[in-house]
């Protein structure tokens, strides 16, 4: 029986913060479905292709691998055998990730993807469809969300860090862009399953964040008696 955690939730909510802990505090394979769906744009933005040019990156979806590896338990990206994973965080890329995930070629090819690396080993896979398609019987699931001051601010923090001078204005009406766009697509939008534990993650430290989710994954192994 897999034991997998699925969390969604919209951009900059700190999915992948909790699930990188969760996966290394539990022995857990983590995968960032983001940064999958963002190497796809990259491959979209090297051939000059435009978001909304639909032949276009069904064509190119054709001439994409896209493999996961992992260094030091860092997950890497690699773009028909280039590590992109330096190139992922860019806002352009984020952008053409949320605006190109839309197509049915772009998310049938990453949809499998993520399928055949669940099927491989036990993982915190992260996203936005993650707990309604890709995992529909995972283990656990989290629908994680904060609001949209509290993720620009994040973002913004994030960006600062790395010494860059981003406009907090301009990020926050980007991410509600995104969240919008993301949950409002044809094929798998932005949702909370049925079954998933929905965290307001606004008012939470990260340690909070990740002792509930550990904590509501320990209860549900307790329960299933354990084995593992
Ligand atoms: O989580 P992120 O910001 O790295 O994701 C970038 C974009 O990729 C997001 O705006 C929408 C898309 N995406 C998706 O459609 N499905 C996923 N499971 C993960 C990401």
């Amino acid at each position: 029986m897999n034991r997998h955690i699925a969390i969604d939730g919209p951009a900059s909510s700190g999915k992948s913060t909790i699930a990188k802990i969760v996966a290394k505090r539990r022995g857990l394979i983590y995968v960032d479905t983001g940064a999958m769906y963002r190497a796809m744009a990259i491959h979209f933005l090297k051939l000059g292709l435009s978001a909304d040019d639909e032949a276009g990156i069904t064509e190119a979806v054709k001439t994409a691998d896209v493999t996961i590896d992992y260094i030091d338990g860092q997950q890497q990206v690699i773009l028909n055998g280039e590590n992109v994973t330096p190139y992922l965080r860019q806002e352009a890329t984020g952008n053409m990730a949320s605006a190109s995930s839309v197509y049915a070629a772009v998310r049938s090819k990453m949809t499998a993807l993520q399928q055949k690396l669940a099927a491989e080993k036990t993982v915190v896979m992260d996203g936005r469809d993650i707990g309604t398609v890709v995992l529909p019987d995972a283990f656990l699931k989290v629908f994680m969300t904060a609001s949209a001051e509290v993720r620009a601010e994040r973002r913004f923090n994030e960006l600062k860090a790395k010494g860059e001078d981003p406009d907090f204005e301009t990020l926050k009406a980007e991410i509600i862009e995104r969240d919008w766009r993301d949950s409002h697509r044809e094929i798998a939008p932005l949702k909370q399953a049925d079954d998933a534990f929905l965290l307001d993650t606004s008012d939470m430290s990260i340690d909070m964040v990740a002792g509930y989710v550990m904590g509501l994954y320990d209860e549900r192994a307790r329960r299933a008696g354990d084995g593992e």
